[in-house]
């Protein structure tokens, strides 16, 4: 199978590009990034790309009259380098319905709680307050529903006594750097397709949680 290119949007520290990015080096992904946008000049993220010699675009979306005009503009510079995946990787910008029905069955977000629970930001805390006794992070598919589409992978962590928004943080972002390459791995290798009905893996549905991921 043909090396599938790869284009992936940051905002920030881009920890999950650096996941992605060794784990293609690592030779686990039958794909190559063929670039990094940020729509942040000082995302570390960038440095990041550049250490690994990929391509960087740096997109501003205050430069752009409005969300639509910032969308558009972003998936020409997207299409330039003909993605086969467009990987969300902490890019914090609300997409347009119009950008995202253009990648549909071909844009992956991470999302730092077991979704359907606690779409949005703030998700440690929030998991903190409803007494959650697990949390973690998900992998899926973007819809036109804000963290609302298909679900690839899970990773859950237990909720200890004593954790805060920061311990589960940092435990989480563990195994967002082992599912979101994965996942993206799974892609590449063309195990995983959008329907209509939901995901398919190698051919056969997802559960609606999609994987559950665990570490033993
Ligand atoms: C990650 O925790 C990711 O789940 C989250 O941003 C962080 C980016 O970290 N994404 C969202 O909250 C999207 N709604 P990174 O820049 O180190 O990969």
């Amino acid at each position: 199978m043909s090396e599938k290119r790869i284009v992936v949007l940051i905002s920030g520290s881009g920890s999950n590009l650096q996941a992605i990015i060794d784990s293609i080096a690592a030779g686990s992904i039958a794909g190559r990034i063929a670039a990094v946008i940020s729509n942040r000049a000082d995302a570390y993220g960038l440095t990041r790309a550049s250490n690994a010699g990929i391509d960087t675009q740096v997109m501003d979306h205050k430069q752009y009259p409005d969300r639509a005009a910032f969308d558009n503009a972003l998936q020409e510079t997207i299409d330039g380098y003909q993605p086969d995946l467009v990987v969300l990787a902490g890019f914090m910008r609300i997409l347009t319905p119009d950008f995202v029905r253009h990648y549909a069955g071909r844009l992956f977000n991470i999302h730092p709680s077991l979704l359907p629970l606690h779409k949005g930001l703030h998700t440690h805390q929030r998991a903190l307050e409803a007494g959650d006794p697990e949390h973690g992070c998900t992998v899926h598919f973007v819809t036109e529903e804000l963290d609302g589409g298909p679900l690839v992978v899970q990773a859950p962590i237990p909720v200890l006594p004593g954790d805060d928004a920061e311990s589960l943080q940092q435990r989480v972002h563990i195994l967002e750097h082992k599912i979101y390459p994965l996942a993206v791995a799974w892609f590449c290798a063309g195990r995983l397709e959008l329907t209509a009905t939901g995901v398919l893996f190698d051919g056969t549905p997802l559960p609606a949680n999609g994987f559950r991921y665990t570490d033993e």
